[in-house]
């Protein structure tokens, strides 16, 4: 528990909310009256699940940045169907469905009707973070559940690990996040692992198929280390950390590797070669305090995009479909 982290991260917010109300009408203990207990029963099953599966933070967290990307923050990935988000070959790197799944049951039984999965997800990545020693943050609740989800939506609005600055700075402002918001999220990048496939594009295969570095932009010595984990491979399912040093804390180590040149993703070294993201990845490269407190105030962003509220949408019974 970082202390220090939590009176910043809960002032940062309030600033935030009186300067935007395009977010809609979330407010800090939602559940107060109708639901006391629903923020500790996510943690908990977040902590449990995470104990049992050390994969599960990363993959919380890869869920709510596609859930929020797509349709915004409403648990529109959640709902299982032909033609769904989920259905997307895009959704092969998001996983954790049954953390959600699981804490909605209980919810269920406590508060019947009550807690959205859009606030479940967003909750579920806040826990995730704080249960790998990253820091306390308060966000607001009161998402409702969306009615839409197709994966024609998923394409264009999700992150490919081989975009370029330009297109990742398009995305990122259509939903209403600066170029430091992009930064500074990209920290996530800190624990969760990734399939082979998702950095194939940073090597090149000779006539003889083996694997080459492609560009100048990697370590030699971890682009090789990639190549063993991956090269002879042809298992689809092979994953590697995404952070090579530190996998199971969430921490500046992050920036540490894209100084180093281990950004596993071209998206993560095309950060490195930008003068203005360049000087916001040192500086949280050199204070650990300072990346807690931006990552507090970007991930808040980040978990109200395009939140729907007050008559929007509903409150599921089941994470998986809509109530009617
Ligand atoms: C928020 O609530 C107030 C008062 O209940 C209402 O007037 C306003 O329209 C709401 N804003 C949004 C964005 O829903
Ligand atoms: C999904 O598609 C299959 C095959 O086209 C069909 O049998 C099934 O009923 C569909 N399911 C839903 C939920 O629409
Ligand atoms: C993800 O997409 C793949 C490929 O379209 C599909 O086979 C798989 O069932 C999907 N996963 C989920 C959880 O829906
Ligand atoms: C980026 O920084 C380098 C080295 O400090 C400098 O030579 C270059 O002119 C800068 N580029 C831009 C576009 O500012
Ligand atoms: C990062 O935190 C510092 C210190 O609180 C603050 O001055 C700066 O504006 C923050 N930057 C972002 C993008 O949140």
């Amino acid at each position: 528990m970082r202390a220090l982290v939590f009176p910043t991260a809960v002032f940062l917010l309030f600033s935030l909310f009186t300067a935007a109300s395009v977010s809609g009408n979330l407010s800090f203990n939602f559940y107060a009256a109708s639901c006391p207990t629903a923020e500790f029963i996510v943690r908990n099953t977040v902590r449990s699940f995470s104990s049992d599966d050390p994969s599960i933070p990363g993959k919380l967290l890869r869920l709510v940045f596609h859930d929020c990307f797509v349709e915004g923050c409403d648990a529109s990935l959640m709902l299982q169907g032909n033609n769904t988000e989920q259905s997307d070959p895009a959704n092969r790197s998001v996983g954790g469905f049954s953390v959600i799944d699981s804490a909605k049951r209980v919810l269920e039984v406590f508060c019947p009707g009550t807690v959205s999965c859009a606030d479940i997800i967003a909750l579920a990545a806040r826990d995730a973070v704080e249960a790998v020693g990253g820091p306390v943050v308060e966000i607001p609740t009161g998402r409702r559940d969306g009615m839409v989800s197709l994966a024609s939506n998923v394409r264009p609005n999700i992150v490919d690990t081989s975009f370029t600055m330009d297109e990742m700075v398009k995305l990122f402002s259509s939903k209403g996040l600066s170029l430091d918001d992009l930064v500074i999220l990209s920290g996530a990048h800190t624990i969760g692992s990734a399939h082979c496939s998702s950095f194939r594009d940073r090597f090149q295969q000779d006539s003889k198929g083996r694997l080459r570095l492609a560009g100048n932009d990697l370590d030699t010595d971890y682009a090789n280390e990639l190549m063993k984990e991956c090269g002879s491979s042809s298992n689809p399912s092979v994953t590697v950390n995404n952070d090579p040093e530190t996998s199971t804390v969430f921490d500046n180590q992050y920036y540490r590797n894209l100084l180093a040149h281990k950004g596993l993703f071209q998206s993560d070294s095309v950060l490195l070669r930008d003068n203005q993201t360049r000087k916001l990845v040192d500086d949280l490269a050199n204070d650990q305090e300072l990346f807690f407190e931006n990552w507090s105030q970007s991930f808040l962003k980040l978990t109200t995009v395009g939140v729907k509220t007050e008559e929007e949408g509903e409150i599921r019974r089941s994470c998986e479909a809509t109530n009617a």
